[in-house]
């Protein structure tokens, strides 16, 4: 029976990184995630189990891994795929890997952001087609950020980041949380606090940074849309279902508002046909944290966690610190 099950192989450094951590299975198969049945079967007796975002960690899981389990490390900093209160029940810690993906994330928001505003795929796929072009002052035309606004929903460390790459582009910031920064953190990045419905009035780009939590489900939908600017851009790199896709197609035909870039589905990998027909998306396979440098951070980190975990000591990452019994 192996300590240890890893449900998606990491980059070569964290690989490593698990020599010592007993007998370690690894999911090897084909670039679909783990088939649930397999994944009930192979984490019967495990005590550290590393996942990715595409396993429902939940009761059934937790039934089927059984009562040596003592760590759930995963491979992200979302936990929306994990029933936290589930596994504190059962005394299972649960870690994310926060922080060392916050640059690398923001930075893919502001490449959405950019290429939605300047048609930067459409063009790519324009050329691409062989259409026969000439330069005109007519064409292609986008929208300006400077002296602009922009919308984050979600202000945690995230939606921080992303907000201060907008000082650089000349923009204003607001943004949405349930409750207000501190004024130490909101101050430098002259971000003010709005309501949601005033923050889609007013923002030229909304990025969205917040949890999929049982609330923000669907945050995004007919009414959000009706609230924007009809030349405002949408740019999600969260998590997809968030955002209703078919509503968002149908603000996007109807000319609600002007572009959405998304790195993130709602039925992902899947995406919703209506948005693969339409110029005015920008679709990317969930690259937010996608870098070498960050790819191998995660991967150390998720792992640190998992090591502490089974050794009994406390996790760096730990999320439910009231199943920790030290
Ligand atoms: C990726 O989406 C993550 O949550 O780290
Ligand atoms: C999300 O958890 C963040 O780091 O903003």
């Amino acid at each position: 029976m192996p300590d240890v099950l890893v449900t998606r192989r990491m980059v070569d450094a964290a690989m490593a990184a698990l020599d010592g951590l007993g007998t370690v299975e690894v999911y090897t198969g084909p670039p679909t995630a783990m088939p649930r049945a397999e994944l009930l079967t192979r984490v019967a007796g495990v005590r550290g189990l590393l996942t990715v975002l595409t396993e429902r960690i939940d009761a059934e899981l937790l039934d089927a891994a059984g009562p040596d389990l003592r760590i759930v490390a995963n491979h992200a900093v979302g936990v929306d795929n994990i029933d936290i209160p589930e596994c504190t029940r059962r005394g299972v810690l649960v870690t994310n890997t926060p922080d060392v993906l916050t640059e690398a994330t923001a930075d893919l928001a502001w490449a959405l952001i950019l290429a939605c505003v300047r048609r930067v795929a459409e063009g790519d796929r324009f050329l691409r087609a062989k259409t026969p072009w000439i330069w005109d002052p007519r064409m292609m035309l986008g929208h300006d950020l400077h002296g602009r606004v922009l919308g984050i929903v979600g202000c945690g460390r995230i939606g921080q980041a992303t907000a201060r790459r907008a000082l650089g582009f000349g923009m204003r910031v607001v943004y949405h949380n349930s409750r207000p920064l501190p004024p130490e953190v909101a101050e430098p990045l002259g971000a003010t606090w709005r309501s949601f419905d005033d923050l889609l009035a007013e923002s030229d780009v909304v990025s969205v940074h917040c949890p999929l939590t049982p609330d923000t489900r669907h945050l995004f939908g007919a009414e959000a849309f009706a609230r924007m600017k009809s030349s405002a851009v949408l740019v999600n790199t969260s998590r997809g279902p968030v955002v209703d896709e078919l509503a968002l197609a149908q603000a996007l035909r109807a000319g609600e508002i002007f572009a959405a870039g998304l790195d993130v589905f709602e039925r992902e990998p899947e995406v919703e046909a209506e948005l693969l027909d339409l110029d005015s998306v920008t679709l990317l396979p969930h690259l937010g944290s996608a870098t070498v440098g960050t790819r191998e951070a995660m991967g150390l980190l998720a792992v640190q966690n998992l090591a502490a975990g089974l050794a009994g000591s406390r996790p760096r990452n730990l999320l439910n610190p009231e199943a920790f019994t030290g």
